[in-house]
């Protein structure tokens, strides 16, 4: 008999691992709370929110649910795996306790400084007056402040002088605008280098590495506007060479699980660090205790083996038997969103052009809803489109033709995604 497996939220990320499970003869049924338009299509949407973890455990029980593939980082924090495995459901993903190197930027850096692990220098605050006084007695340049808690992936703000460092402090300690997220914040030095992507699927003490991916994090070409969820991603990352990629794992992902395990708290799921490759070395911007969106839609299309198999493996503990390797083809994701995002913009208008897609480009749904006239818009990110091929080049033109078959009013998208 098959699992019975259970997914949460409602991105183009749960889309594509839920099109990958389904692909797996070891899954009976697959319930995605609360999905979307895409997941309706492969798997049973239930409708409960991400971090009503009551809501979860009792639609888990409900549908007996016997697996969980934590994706997202809302529910982990909130004891989601706890709970799951207290009531004898297998999960892959963090429990509280490890999910903090996510939900705790303060933890996540004091535990990189307690573990050799390099990340930029920084100074923690619980209290605005002694973070301020901090900021006034560095030279004027530039800084970046974080709230310390999870705050939808805005809680970064990157400064270039004093006075912008001391607003963002005021706004997130004093305007209280990421709320209880907050009550910490960490002011650490600004780093120069360019970006990748790092995950690892982890069983508590072994690790087995996904392929490095790139994101486009701001709204326009050439990396100008408001920072997003993400516009765009490819994978492999071109300038992640055999030599950078043995030192992010030498230096971070390993002692990242040996760290963890020593302190009590092992490290199991997918774990995502952002690495900045600066002139002086590699730096851990962050943690995320989940998969990347949009990383995970170009990670996923490249696994050779069956995903469900790998997670079952980890959850077990028994990750290094896992066989599955990955495809050396090149993906490209080019996120389609309303226009205004990630600031307002409007819901409900009707989608067309998906089925005019060519049938071996994938098209992950995000912000979108079925409705009886048709697909209509229900987010500010609404769809990823991605395409494989022998070369980067070639995916990304064949993503981009894809893309342009997409209609939907006031449509938008980067030009830009794997341009180089
Ligand atoms: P975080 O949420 O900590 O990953 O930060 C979000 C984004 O802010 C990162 O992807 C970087 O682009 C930028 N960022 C974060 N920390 C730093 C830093 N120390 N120096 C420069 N940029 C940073
Ligand atoms: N793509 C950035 C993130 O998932 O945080």
């Amino acid at each position: 008999m098959g699992s019975r497996v259970l997914l949460v939220g409602s991105g183009a990320r749960e889309h594509a691992i839920a099109w990958k499970l389904r692909q797996s003869p070891l899954v009976d049924d697959l319930f995605v709370a609360p999905g979307n338009g895409g997941t309706a299509q492969v798997a049973v949407n239930l409708p409960v929110q991400a971090k009503d973890v009551d809501g979860l455990c009792r639609v888990a029980a409900e549908h007996r649910v016997d697996f969980y593939l934590a994706t997202m980082d809302d529910p982990q924090p909130l004891g989601l795996v706890d709970r799951l495995t207290a009531a004898g459901v297998l999960c892959f993903g963090p429990t509280a306790a490890a999910a903090r190197l996510e939900s705790s930027k303060a933890f996540a850096k004091d535990f990189m400084a307690r573990h050799g692990i390099p990340t930029a220098d920084y100074r923690t605050f619980a209290d605005h007056a002694a973070a301020a006084m901090y900021v006034d007695s560095l030279p004027d340049g530039p800084l970046v402040v974080k709230a310390s808690g999870l705050a939808a992936g805005k809680g970064a703000i990157v400064c270039n002088n004093r006075r912008e460092s001391l607003d963002a402090l005021d706004l997130i300690m004093r305007r209280r605008d990421f709320g209880s997220a907050g009550d910490e914040v960490v002011v650490e030095e600004r780093l120069g280098g360019w970006e990748t992507s790092v995950h690892a699927f982890c069983d508590g003490r072994t690790y087995r590495m996904m392929p490095f991916a790139t994101d486009y994090k701001r709204a326009q070409d050439g990396d100008v506007g408001l920072n997003t969820g993400g516009m765009g991603a490819y994978s492999p990352s071109a300038r992640v060479d055999d030599g950078l990629a043995a030192e992010v794992e030498a230096r971070v992902v390993a002692p990242t699980l040996l760290g963890m395990a020593a302190e009590g708290a092992p490290y199991g799921g997918t774990l995502y660090p952002g690495v900045m490759v600066t002139p002086a070395g590699i730096r851990v911007l962050e943690y995320n205790a989940r998969w990347g969106d949009p990383e995970t839609q170009v990670i996923i299309p490249r696994l050779a083996g069956d995903l469900f198999a790998v997670c079952r493996a980890a959850a077990e503990g028994r990750l290094a038997e896992a066989h599955f390797g990955w495809s050396p083809r090149a993906a490209v994701a080019v996120v389609v969103a309303s226009g205004g995002y990630p600031a307002t913009y409007k819901l409900g208008h009707l989608i067309e052009g998906v089925e005019d897609l060519d049938s071996d480009v994938l098209v992950f749904h995000a912000g979108t809803k079925q409705e009886a006239h048709g697909l209509v818009t229900n987010g500010g990110r609404v769809l990823t489109v991605v395409a494989l091929a022998d070369t980067l080049a070639e995916a990304r033109l064949r993503a981009y033709d894809n893309v342009r078959r997409i209609r939907f009013t006031d449509a938008t998208y980067r030009k830009d995604i794997a341009a180089g």
